[in-house]
């Protein structure tokens, strides 16, 4: 008997031993010690034994089960630690190789420069909201204090569409960002101190304008805002979107039917050379327009002029992309030309932020 258990023993080790796969130690696990395997059959046969028999037999049967049990888990373990040996042999990194940079295009100078003003903003406490390109009258117009059939409305050469909105008057592609404050208003209580940025849209074309344009615009509303206010958040911001300290702003009266006063602002430039640089020299370039909100702007959006007072400016972002990267037409910027977008875009690696710098 014990001869026999020692053949067995040596049978199944040596087989366990050249068993190269997960499956086959399987089959030998079942062929010895499953339901009908070779070592439990073994087991069966104690009861017909005598106690003495059954001791010896018994306690030598439970060492080549343990012994067995054992070959088999220690072939499993150096089965997974091969497995995982060719895992790592195969995914292999050479660190020592240079970057491959994945060809993920540019970020075409527009984006690039919204990314840039909404870094600028944010850090001034401002939240960017949005609002859609098709406007009723009501929020591109009526809200904003032009009066009806003014003329004004035409000075925005608006593209009407036949639709029209719940005012009953005929849906606009919105002539300017403006629309997004009165919606911002009407949907929020003051404090409100937020930007927009997106599409807006003209009738005009030549190397300066294009019918679809972008602009931005900003609003705040408070019990004590005033011109000096607006005047500190401009200068800031131009400087840091020009990267230049000694920027100088020029504010000049003008008239928007939905501020009071207005002022149209212009920045120091130097034009000799054929080339506009900003923050140098003694000509002056329009950027933006700006004002205190008109009180009857505040009362068209449920705001108590009586109580609240706010300010707000809008500039063209195309303009200022323009300006600081140097681009001399507008209408390459829409002509969808891999090779100016090439030469103009810049890396998706790269956010703008106030702390790397912004360009
Ligand atoms: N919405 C004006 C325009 O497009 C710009 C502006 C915005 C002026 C806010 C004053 C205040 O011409």
């Amino acid at each position: 008997m014990t001869t026999d258990l020692q053949a067995l023993e040596r049978d199944l080790i040596a087989r366990i031993e050249q068993a190269n796969d997960e499956a086959s130690l399987e089959a030998l696990r079942v062929e010895a010690l499953g339901k009908q395997g070779s070592i439990s059959a073994l087991m069966k046969g104690l009861g017909a034994m005598s106690p003495d028999e059954r001791k010896t037999f018994g306690a030598a049967l439970n060492v080549l089960k343990d012994k067995v049990t054992e070959a088999i888990v220690t072939k499993k373990a150096a089965h997974a630690e091969a497995a995982l040996d060719r895992q790592l042999q195969a995914e292999a990194v050479d660190v020592t190789l240079p970057p491959v940079r994945p060809r993920l295009g540019t970020i075409h100078p527009v984006s690039q420069v919204m990314e840039e003003l909404a870094a600028i903003f944010g850090e001034m406490g401002f939240s960017v909201e949005e609002g859609p390109d098709i406007e009723t009258d009501f929020n591109n117009f009526t809200a904003l204090n032009f009066p009806p059939n003014h003329p004004a409305r035409e000075t925005h050469d608006t593209f009407f569409l036949d639709a029209k909105g719940e005012d009953g008057a005929r849906k606009v592609l919105r002539t300017h960002t403006s629309p997004v404050q009165v919606r911002t208003m009407l949907k929020q209580k003051p404090p409100i101190r937020m930007i927009c940025m997106g599409r807006t849209f003209r009738k005009d074309s030549d190397a300066t304008h294009t019918p679809m344009f972008h602009q931005i615009e900003g609003l705040v509303i408070d019990e004590t805002t005033s011109m000096a206010d607006l005047k500190s958040v401009l200068i800031a911001a131009i400087k840091a979107y020009f990267e230049v300290d000694d920027v100088r702003l020029r504010f000049r009266p003008h008239h928007f039917p939905f501020t009071e006063p207005s002022a149209e602002v212009d920045v120091g430039c130097d034009r000799s050379g054929g080339t506009i640089r900003i923050g140098a020299g003694n000509d002056w370039l329009e950027i933006l327009g700006s004002g205190m909100v008109h009180p009857n702007v505040l009362k068209n959006c449920g705001i108590d002029p009586d109580k609240y007072q706010g300010y707000a400016f809008g500039m063209g972002i195309d303009r200022l992309a323009m300006l600081k990267y140097g681009m001399p037409d507008l209408r390459d910027f829409f002509a969808a030309d891999t090779r100016w977008l090439k030469h103009y875009g810049f890396s998706p690696y790269l956010l703008p932020g106030l702390a790397q710098g912004i360009g």
